[in-house]
């Protein structure tokens, strides 16, 4: 069954807001499924921005820049490269990356505009409805979604991905170079871990656990579980509240 897609787009003030406009002044048609928030550079879209707007129930969102080198801030679109990158390596965890997209549009392309704007609406038709629409959202997915929220907004995460590129195209102290390849392994070890830790801190906050019962509401190996809870013991994050017979409860501190 067809239905009217919600989109949102962020669309950065220099390019793409002005060849929105331009589709507009020129009449060029497109279906009316987006609404736009301007913001000043692709850079500056928080991935927390699309998690959020993806728990709020729309069908997808549409991040929109300059075209690379025509940047009003030099390299914002390239900061927006890395941060999306990083999106849609979350947004796979949960089979939501398919629901946002990154392109360039620059201020004399209305045309082009609209065409990737009817694509991306005709794409999300196909998809169909987000599962987190207001009227009945899958509370489990919702409950992932926010773990993958918190965990992008992680230190870790941030300094990963923050620093890519000095990471990756600059020498450390050592005249050494990280690989993209060993970049992406620790990246995607760090989501990986950085998500697990959040969804056992959600559980933590309801009420206290023990190992077993996180490992059965998350769907992981007990192991896995406890290793994590060491990890957020060391942060503190984490402690043991009783022990009841011979199994440790843990409480979020
Ligand atoms: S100003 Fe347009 S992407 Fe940076």
């Amino acid at each position: 069954m067809s239905f009217e897609p919600r989109i949102l787009g962020f669309l950065c003030n220099w390019c793409s807001y002005a060849g929105a406009d331009l589709a507009g002044v020129s009449r060029i048609q497109y279906p009316p499924n987006m609404r736009v928030i301007r913001v000043m550079c692709s850079g500056r879209v928080d991935p927390q921005f699309i998690f959020e707007a993806l728990q709020q129930g729309l069908d997808g969102v549409y991040v929109m820049g300059c075209h690379i080198g025509d940047c009003h801030y030099l390299e914002g679109n390239h900061e927006a490269i890395k941060k999306f990158n990083m999106v849609i390596k979350f947004l796979s965890i949960v089979n939501l990356e398919n629901r946002v997209r990154l392109d360039w549009v620059s201020a004399s392309e209305g045309v082009r505009f609209s065409e990737l704007v009817s694509e991306f609406i005709q794409d999300i038709k196909n998809i169909g409805p987000s599962p987190l629409r207001r009227d009945c959202p899958d509370k489990r997915l919702m409950e992932k979604l926010k773990a993958i929220e918190r965990a992008a907004a992680s230190d870790r995460i941030r300094a990963l991905v923050g620093r890519e590129r000095k990471i990756t195209e600059q020498e450390n102290v050592y005249g050494e170079k990280v690989s993209q390849e060993i970049y992406d392994e620790l990246l995607n070890t760090a989501i990986h871990d950085e998500y697990i830790r959040s969804r056992i801190l959600i559980l933590l906050e309801k009420e206290p656990k023990s190992v077993k019962d996180i490992a059965a509401e998350i769907e992981i190996d007990p192991n896995k579980v406890l290793e994590n809870i060491l990890v957020l013991k060391g942060r503190a994050q984490v402690d043991m509240s009783e022990i009841v017979d011979i199994t440790p409860i843990y409480v979020r501190t």
